[in-house]
């Protein structure tokens, strides 16, 4: 959580002001993102996804635990794209998330994504 709440210092969020940090623990080693803007709104990018991304990047790929920390007084949860994103590295991850308030809830990607596609699918 430290480590989320460290990198949702560095969002680059000029445009929602809404700042996200993630830390993900993948392969052992703790990989964090915030989200990324872009003056063309689409391009923005989500901290879990820049997370997850820089963390396969570099080569690691069992993703055990996902960390999240935004704006809200309250946990908020990644967003439907992220949580395909965190799927394909993690099946049967805790996410969890923390409010600005301190108020720390945890959810199982599963719960948060019923029925996911997957690798399964395409076998
Ligand atoms: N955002 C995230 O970084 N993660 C989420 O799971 C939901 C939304 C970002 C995207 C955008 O920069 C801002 O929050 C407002 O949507």
């Amino acid at each position: 959580m430290a480590a989320a709440r460290d990198a949702r210092e560095r969002a680059y969020a000029p445009y929602s002001g809404f700042q996200v940090g993630a830390a993900l623990l993948v392969d052992g080693r703790t990989f964090t993102g915030a989200n990324v803007e872009n003056a063309s709104y689409g391009l923005s990018m989500c901290a879990e996804r820049t997370a997850m991304f820089h963390a396969a990047a570099e080569g690691a790929r069992r993703l055990e635990t996902v960390a999240v920390v935004a704006s809200n007084d309250d946990p908020t949860w990644p967003c439907g794209a992220c949580r395909q994103v965190l799927y394909e590295f993690g099946r049967d991850v805790v996410v969890v998330s923390e409010g600005l308030g301190g108020k720390r809830e945890e959810r199982r990607l599963t719960d948060l994504l019923p029925d996911a596609f997957g690798a399964d699918d395409l076998a």
